[in-house]
């Protein structure tokens, strides 16, 4: 099935094969065309130019699309988005004085979710995640990475997992998964974290590993959870199953994981809510990518990553959602978006490349993701009809998505 869209007002993101990431002074560049057309052919990206250029008789199908701008859909790498229940009364405690980190040393936090997700079946939490699934797509995520880290137990852990699996095969969208097993001690274990370390090393990663259910590794290294000592036995031991890190660091406190996940070679580094100046020195001129989550700051009135630093320091930066039920429960790329303009003072440019081709970057699907390139997938946003592309991050709250299209299907 050959579709030509017609009469694009402008076609965001359009970049030569081979780009896979973008860094430091090149964020602030969004390649596009005016007036363009855009050639999809089933699932693929066929061709695309200005529309003085356009020269193709044979397709099925052309859709007139005057006056909405096209980009490539949002690839948000970092999400906890299987999980069951809500913590709504947390919310409402810290509203009334309480922290996060208060909230957590009472047993809340996300021992308070992995108490519930242990009680809710298979079905139900899979019933539970197709919602919130459906709902990020039609908010235009074309490419989603989904952690585990609520069940904390083998049998709860591999509940989130399979859920994550049923997930992949039963929706049109790339799905990546990453292992969390180290996302906080349970209680069990609170006078002897290490033994919990060793069941996550001994036992519960080699099942997850032996069931195929996990392409990325990750831990929550912070003070009270995890340290940078546990972090690395951690990666470690996954790298005999080939498990790739994407790790959790700099949240509330910088206490060297950064380092760490570099020497690791992480694909990611995520939060980095309080950076030092070594922590952004160390990523300079690696692979690892950094990626912010602003409404995790928003949420929990924390810090904002410093991203216009990293980037003025000619690093890389990647945005996407922490979708979970503690510190960000809103899968919503497009508020991330404007928040990362409003909040960290980065352009839309800039939080454009951050949310498609870094973001894509960060979970190794830069090669099919993240821009408008022929051979990479179909998937792209229609907008309504809106001014520019600045317009979406001003207009916040507001989603302008007319159309999202993934995999050449229209959702
Ligand atoms: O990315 N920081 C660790 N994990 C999650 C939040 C977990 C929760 O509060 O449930 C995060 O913010
Ligand atoms: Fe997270």
């Amino acid at each position: 099935m050959r579709i030509l869209y017609i009469n694009i007002k402008e076609l965001l993101q359009v970049r030569e094969e081979n780009t896979y990431k973008i860094s430091g002074k090149e964020m602030s560049k969004l390649p596009t065309i005016k007036n363009a057309f855009l050639l999809i052919e089933d699932d693929l990206i066929k061709d695309f130019g200005p529309m003085e250029t356009l020269s193709i008789d044979a397709v099925d199908k052309t859709i007139d699309v005057t006056g909405r701008i096209i980009l490539p859909s949002w690839c948000d790498s970092h999400t906890h988005l299987v999980y069951a229940g809500n913590r709504e009364q947390e919310f409402v405690d810290r509203i009334n004085g309480l922290t996060y980190e208060e909230i957590a040393n009472k047993g809340g936090g996300i021992l308070n979710s992995a108490k519930t997700l242990q009680e809710t079946s298979e079905e139900e939490l899979y019933e539970q995640s197709c919602k919130r699934l459906e709902t990020v797509m039609k908010m235009g995520t074309g490419a989603i990475e989904i952690k585990s880290g609520y069940g904390l137990t083998a049998e709860a852990e591999l509940k989130m997992l399979k859920v994550i699996e049923l997930l992949k095969q039963n929706y049109n969208i790339a799905i990546k998964s990453t292992f969390l097993g180290a996302h906080a001690v349970p209680s069990e274990y609170k006078n002897n974290k290490q033994a919990y370390i060793d069941k996550i090393i001994n036992e519960i990663l080699p099942k997850v590993a032996k069931a195929n259910l996990a392409e990325y590794i990750d831990v929550f290294c912070e003070e009270g959870y995890f340290s940078v000592a546990d972090m690395e036995a951690i990666l470690e031991s996954s790298k005999e199953y080939h498990l790739i890190p994407k790790v959790h660091v700099n949240q509330f406190n910088a206490i060297g994981g950064i380092k760490a996940s570099v020497k690791l070679n992480a694909l990611s580094v995520d939060h980095l809510e309080v950076m030092k100046e070594e922590d952004i020195e160390v990523l300079k001129n690696t692979e690892t990518m950094p990626v912010g989550l602003p409404l995790c700051s928003y949420f929990l009135s924390i810090p904002y990553a410093p991203a216009r630093k990293m980037i003025d320091s000619g690093l890389p930066f990647a945005l996407a959602t922490d979708y979970n039920p503690g510190s960000s429960p809103s899968g919503n790329m497009n508020l991330v978006v404007a928040t990362a303009c409003i909040k960290m003072r980065i352009t839309p440019e800039e939080a454009i490349n951050a949310a498609t081709i870094n973001g894509a970057y960060a979970m190794g699907l830069s090669k099919t993701h993240g821009s408008i390139t022929k051979g990479k997938k179909a998937n792209f946003i229609i907008t309504k009809e809106i001014p520019s592309y600045g317009y979406l991050p001003y207009d916040f709250g507001n989603t302008n998505i007319e159309t999202v299209v993934l995999n050449g299907i229209t959702i």
